[in-house]
């Protein structure tokens, strides 16, 4: 069979990724431009600067990607962007940009969605992972638990009431003064504590999360204390968002006789969420993650969703539009 290369878009958030793909596996570039240093000082993404800075980055990145791969444009057979969920004119640019591309050269376009795009990253690093699987997408917006039935089919089984769980991360990570993005900074701070401050952990009947309730307990504990320690205090988030995630995938997995599970998204580079996770092993259950730089937003993981996507008859045209709460289904 002829190999199938995929140029791959990505611009939902405050990355400019272009990647190239070949049969929706192999990364032959993945080029990321993230613009993090710039919304640090505003303390998060700041959604008009986003859209600027992909404008001015977006053709550049393309080509570095090409040039990194050794390709030509000729040499691309599909185009595949992220279409949704993001912000509208964070989106609006990777999505024009691929149109035009697509219609340049002539070549189908696929829209994806950057959830699905976060599932995919999961088959960049693990070559034998095959449907069916659970999967825990954890990312700044977004918290689900799908039961991905094959390429193409998924079954949204739980996901957040409130807070996204790397919101969840970010704010605790403001308040008690690490910076953005607070991710990376509570995992490195939370290695220097003891998990021993009592947190409320939420349950519910079926499989949806809650984060806002622990969110507010951690700000009022260091308001009400702010020589608290905050490496304790890391620590006991950390431990408390845990075990609710591992609570849910396990009710999930055992419901379905499922023993495959992945974890996809920024906070699944989390080091206490992967360690835990991993000790599902002894149980027999097989983990799987993306590798660190594909758990956070990059354009590998849209061509790798956009090559299933297509390869499934999932082809879009030039009425894409971008979509900012696209949903899974
Ligand atoms: O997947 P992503 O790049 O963007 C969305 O699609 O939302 O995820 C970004 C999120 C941020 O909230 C960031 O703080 C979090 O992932 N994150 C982490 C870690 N690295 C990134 N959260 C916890 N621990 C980390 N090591
Ligand atoms: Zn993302």
């Amino acid at each position: 069979m002829k190999d199938i290369i995929t140029l791959g878009i990505e611009s939902s958030c405050d990355e400019t990724s272009v990647a190239i793909v070949k049969n929706g596996r192999e990364v032959l570039s993945n080029v990321i431009n993230t613009q993090i240093e710039i919304h640090t000082q505003f303390g998060g993404v700041v959604p008009e600067i986003a859209s600027r800075k992909h404008v001015e980055n977006i053709s550049n990145v393309t080509k570095q990607a090409l040039k990194e791969a050794n390709m030509t444009f000729e040499d691309i057979d599909i185009i595949a962007c992220t279409y949704g969920p993001g912000l509208v004119g964070a989106l609006l640019v990777g999505v024009s940009y691929a149109k035009s591309l697509s219609y340049a050269l002539n070549k189908p376009l696929v829209g994806t969605n950057h959830i699905e795009g976060h599932i995919a990253a999961n088959y960049i690093t693990n070559l034998d992972l095959e449907p069916p699987f659970l999967c825990l997408i954890i990312s700044g917006g977004h918290t689900h638990l799908v039961h991905i039935k094959n390429y193409k089919d998924f079954e949204i089984l739980g996901k957040t009431r409130d807070d996204a769980i790397g919101e969840a991360f970010d704010k605790v990570a403001r308040v008690i003064g690490l910076g953005y993005p607070g991710g990376p900074k509570v995992d490195k701070l939370a290695k220097q504590g003891q998990a021993n401050i009592a947190l409320p952990k939420t349950h519910f009947d079926n499989l949806d999360f809650s984060f806002s309730g622990i969110k507010t307990a951690v700000i009022n504990l260091h308001h009400k204390d702010p020589q608290i320690n905050k490496a304790n205090l890391c620590a006991s988030f950390e431990k408390t968002v845990t075990e609710e995630l591992i609570d849910n995938t396990l009710k999930a997995a055992k419901s379905l006789g499922i023993k495959k599970i992945a974890l996809a998204g920024g906070v699944s580079a989390n080091s206490y969420i992967r360690n835990s996770f991993e000790s599902l092993k002894k149980d027999g259950y097989e983990i799987f993650y993306p590798n660190i730089k594909l758990c956070t937003d990059n354009a590998a993981m849209i061509a790798s969703a956009g090559y299933y996507n297509y390869i499934n008859g999932k082809i879009s045209n030039l009425t894409l539009n971008a979509i900012p709460n696209l949903k899974l289904e």
